[in-house]
């Protein structure tokens, strides 16, 4: 079955961007959020994204012109009938998952593939929900998914070699450059970031060293495009959050644990760059 039209669950900094990718790859693109006003913030984050693209460079006028046409906003799943893929990036919450997965199996063809772009999650969990268990994947793209190269694609127990075939194409039409990987928390490049930037925040609880200067030594270090720090800011500090929770239910080991820091953080509203601070101010 050849992919045409495209959903992508959630417009927040993940489904804005997945969508961004998706209509400049030439796909019909449908976006859904839960209200107008997010749905609103998301597709101008995407304009601006791609007004960035032309300034730099990396996109003409008019091909930022007819991937703004072939996206559309949505606060309706079922207008996600048509879709040959879905791909869900909302909230790092499995039961608000769970519901979009039921919803989607119900109102797309059966023929249609279902992925999550989860950054840890158990996709067997998604897939349970559903009638075609051998039609979901995981679909993971990295932020900011318009610049980013890499997706890890992810084969559950039950997932047939043809939709992982469907989803490994897919990502590669989209120019990205495809790693395969079991679906277990946090697949591969999670499993190995989350141990790190905890360990960043412990750093910083013990009074270690300065965030400012734990970023310095692993940017100028180990030549790392952004230390720890600036990188939780731009993960989100709350998707990290619900990452950790994740990870460390299925694993129980430290290294998984949220640090007492983050968590504070979190409720405190200090998200990240999304928010205007986190651990750095953005306003
Ligand atoms: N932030 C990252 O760096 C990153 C990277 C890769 C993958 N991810 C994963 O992508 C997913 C989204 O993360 P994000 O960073 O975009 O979060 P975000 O908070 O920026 O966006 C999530 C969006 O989902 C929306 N939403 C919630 N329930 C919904 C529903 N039922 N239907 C439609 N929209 C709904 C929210 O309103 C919000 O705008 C998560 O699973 C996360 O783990 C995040």
């Amino acid at each position: 079955m050849a992919i045409k039209k495209v959903g992508v669950v959630g417009c927040g900094l993940m489904g804005s961007g997945i969508t961004e990718v998706c209509a400049r790859a030439g796909y019909a693109t449908r976006v859904r959020e839960v209200n107008q006003q997010l749905l609103d913030r998301g597709l101008a984050n995407l304009q601006a994204s791609l007004g960035r693209a032309v300034e730099r460079g990396r996109a003409t006028a008019e091909e930022r012109d007819q991937a703004l046409a072939r996206i559309q906003g949505t606060l309706n799943l079922e207008d996600f009938a048509d879709c040959d893929l879905v791909i869900e990036a909302v909230i790092e919450n499995l039961e608000e998952k769970r519901r979009v997965f039921t919803v989607l199996d119900k109102v797309c063809p059966s023929s249609s593939i279902l992925a999550s772009n989860t950054s840890t999650m158990c996709i067997m969990e998604m897939a349970s929900v559903t009638q075609r268990p051998d039609k979901v994947i995981g679909i993971h793209f990295f932020n900011p998914a318009p610049i980013m190269k890499l997706v890890e694609v992810i084969r559950t127990i039950a997932s047939s070699d043809e939709a992982v075939a469907q989803g490994r194409a897919f990502a590669e039409s989209l120019g990205k450059t495809v790693v395969m990987a079991k679906d277990t928390p946090g697949f591969i490049v999670n499993r190995l970031l989350v141990p790190y930037l905890n360990d960043a925040i412990r750093l910083l609880e013990a009074e270690t060293a300065t965030k400012e200067d734990i970023d310095k030594a692993m940017e100028l270090g180990l030549n790392h495009p952004m230390g720890p720090f600036r990188l939780l800011d731009l993960v989100g500090l709350d998707t990290h959050y619900y990452i950790c929770l994740s990870q460390f239910d299925e694993f129980r080991e430290p290294r998984f644990a949220p640090p007492p820091l983050l968590k504070r953080m979190v409720v405190a509203g200090r998200l990240g760059r999304k928010a205007g601070k986190g651990f750095y101010d953005y306003k």
